[in-house]
């Protein structure tokens, strides 16, 4: 954080987005269209909220029923576009059914393996599956867990859902059993789909092994459908298991699309907080739509010829709105890679978006330190001209790979997108648009219709100063609560401040009213651009016979952002050894996945805590990183703080 601060220092260049990409932006068509002649205008525009999201429907969706009313907010729970009928897969892709325009080109990550599939086939294959999941018994309202890499069969699968008005609730491919296990008991899903394996940097991952043990104690789910991917040898339960492509051979190519209620729910997806359980994060159809559809209109300016590539997972929110649905309500065609950005070279996104003339890169701090990391020897032998956008996701940009990104990626004529939002958000609230002057390292304003400000700890707006990043005011795609948990919701998002949403993020707002995001408050960890509650960790940990107490904390690190440094009592009589070490790094990933597996084990006699025993992870990050605890002497346990530095 110093070193990117003194960069910034140095760092006054403000960087216009090109005349002729700004001139032809859809966003200025509209505001053409509206006669609103800047920026600024755009924005004072959008706060008249209700207009705003009245006028970004028209552009986005075409309801079944008119609504009558755009919002109702009551209790902190939102409905948009009240009473009308609708449901997302009319416009991603009922209105599409007869086109030959590719929808997505997808490559497998062994080479030479690569798919195109037009908005007609895809919505052949949709029809299929949904038909097939209809004839094991599943409705509307009906939960359905999702468990796939990146192969075509993930969206296929959501979309199928949406179509029935059940409800998916994708769980990320790199999560363990145990974690898909908790996903689906506490939302009671009645159907898994899944695969055989998938590659990943050369290997194969079992993740129908990993279902067989998700299942082992899950007694609401009836069956599991598995998509070949690899063609590799799997466990069977004839009861149970069912094959994506005999079901769907059988099955018609034309179902017809659930009506709902705009309000109706259409996903859940489980994201980390500040408690050992995740929280499933509810979003709603009409909403959403027009959130994540306007959003990727004019923030990536996708266009009929465009060829857009969110290189996210689609196990993650970035990859349920900007791969999946806003891509496809747009109409444009969208890249998918199922495998690691360096295999079997470091240079197989370069060698992709040649390939394909990708035109609007979007991807995560991580990555681009990552590529940095690996030499621009692998960017030089590419072109990379198709380029004409850029985007960056999941965690703060520091000013030095924001400029790498921009000069050696984008050339010095891709204006960069740092698009700040949520799980919770559905879309991107903080962002530039083309046509904003960009400030690396800042994700600038709110997008228009959003209202955001940073608030001291008594609740009034600051400048230029770190504060609680909040929205003042509901929009379409917030999400409509947390699954089976309203006391979570409120607690979490609404009693900090009233009538505010709280993003629990750390922010400042400059001299221009800028916005420069900080990070997490202390409760939930990004790793490479993954949110990992540090409970969740700690949780873990306790959870394995040896372990007394533990404390997760983040560590500064280059590539990833953060990363994991776990502080361990042991239980009397454990004894510390290299052995003990590796197994509890090990029984994090089998609790959680590899995504949290900790880099350092530390073992420790003691942790500091309060006197009402809460461990102070925030003191025992400043200690070991050699910065200013504060305050201390209110611990209950002051002498523990000091003992940090002989942990073992
Ligand atoms: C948290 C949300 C939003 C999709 C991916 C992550 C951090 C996200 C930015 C950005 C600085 C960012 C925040 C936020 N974050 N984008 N452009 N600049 N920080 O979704 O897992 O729900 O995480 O990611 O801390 O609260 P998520």
């Amino acid at each position: 954080m110093e070193k990117d601060l003194l960069v910034l220092l140095n760092e006054k260049r403000v960087f216009n987005p090109p005349k002729k990409l700004a001139e032809n932006s859809n966003v200025m068509k509209w505001m053409k269209k509206k006669k609103i002649k800047s920026y600024e205008e755009l924005l004072e525009k959008g706060k008249n909220i209700e207009w705003f999201w009245g006028e970004a429907a028209k552009e986005i969706v075409k309801w079944k029923k008119p609504y009558k009313k755009v919002l109702e907010w009551k209790d902190h729970y939102a409905k948009w576009f009240v009473d009308a009928k609708y449901n997302i897969v009319f416009d991603a892709l009922d209105k599409h059914k007869n086109k030959k325009k590719i929808a997505f080109i997808w490559e497998g990550e062994p080479k030479g393996e690569i798919k195109k599939i037009s908005y007609k086939e895809l919505n052949v294959q949709v029809n299929k599956l949904a038909n097939a999941m209809k004839k094991l018994g599943i409705k509307k309202g009906d939960r359905i867990g999702i468990y796939l890499p990146m192969i075509p069969e993930l969206p296929t699968a959501m979309l199928a859902c949406a179509k029935l008005g059940a409800i998916h609730s994708v769980v990320f491919s790199g999560f363990s059993a145990l974690a898909f296990r908790e996903r689906i008991n506490d939302e009671e899903a009645k159907l898994v789909i899944t695969c055989d394996s998938f590659y990943r940097k050369g290997k194969t991952i079992p993740l129908k092994k990993f279902t067989d043990e998700a299942l082992m104690e899950a007694p609401t789910v009836k069956n599991a459908i598995i998509v070949k991917r690899t063609g590799e040898e799997i466990p069977w339960n004839p009861k149970r298991d069912l094959w994506y492509h005999e079901i769907t051979k059988k099955a018609l190519s034309n179902c017809k699309t659930e009506l709902m209620d705009s309000n109706d729910p259409l996903f859940i997806l489980y994201t980390s907080g500040t408690t050992g359980k995740p929280k499933g994060i509810i979003h709603a159809h009409g909403g959403y739509a027009v959130g994540t559809g306007i959003t990727l209109k004019w923030v990536f300016d996708l266009k009929d010829k465009d060829v857009w590539w969110c290189a996210a997972d689609a196990g993650w929110i970035t990859g349920h709105s900007y791969i999946v649905y806003a891509p496809l309500i747009l109409g444009v065609t969208s890249v998918i890679y199922e495998g690691s950005p360096d295999f079997p070279k470091p240079d197989r996104w370069w060698e992709i978006i040649d390939r394909h003339k990708v035109s609007v890169l979007y991807t995560s701090p991580t990555a681009i330190r990552m590529f940095m990391h690996f030499g621009e020897e692998w960017i030089e032998k590419h072109s990379l001209k198709s380029l004409r956008l850029l985007g960056s996701v999941g965690e703060p940009i520091n000013p030095e790979a924001w400029i790498w990104y921009y000069e050696m990626i984008g050339k010095g004529k891709c204006p960069i997108m740092d698009t700040w939002w949520q799980t919770e958000t559905g879309n991107h609230c903080i962002t530039p648009l083309p046509i904003t002057p960009l400030k690396p390292g800042s994700a600038t304003k709110p997008f228009p219709g959003i209202q955001a400000d940073v608030f001291d700890s008594k609740g009034k707006p600051i400048v230029n100063a770190g504060g609680e990043l909040v929205l003042l005011h509901p929009w379409p795609a917030m999400l409509r609560g947390i699954y089976k948990n309203p006391e979570k919701y409120q607690k979490t998002y609404w009693e900090t401040y009233p009538e505010t949403y709280l993003a629990g993020d750390v922010a400042r707002i400059d001299q221009d009213g800028y916005f420069w995001i900080q990070g997490r408050d202390s409760d939930v960890l990004k790793v490479a651009g993954h949110r990992i509650g540090n409970s969740e960790i700690e949780s873990a940990l306790v959870s394995h016979p040896l372990v007394a107490e533990a404390a997760a904390i983040g560590k500064p690190d280059e590539i990833k952002g953060e990363k994991i440094a776990v502080y361990v009592i042991l239980k009397k009589g454990a004894e510390i050894s290299e052995e003990l070490r590796k197994e509890l790094a090990e029984h994090v990933t089998k609790e959680i996945g590899k995504l949290a597996k900790p880099s350092e084990v530390w073992f420790v006699s003691d942790l500091p805590k309060t006197r009402s025993g809460k461990i102070m992870r925030r003191v025992i990050k400043a200690k070991v990183l050699g910065k200013d605890t504060g305050n201390i002497s209110t611990l209950s346990n002051p002498e523990a703080v000091e003992e940090l530095l002989q942990a073992k």
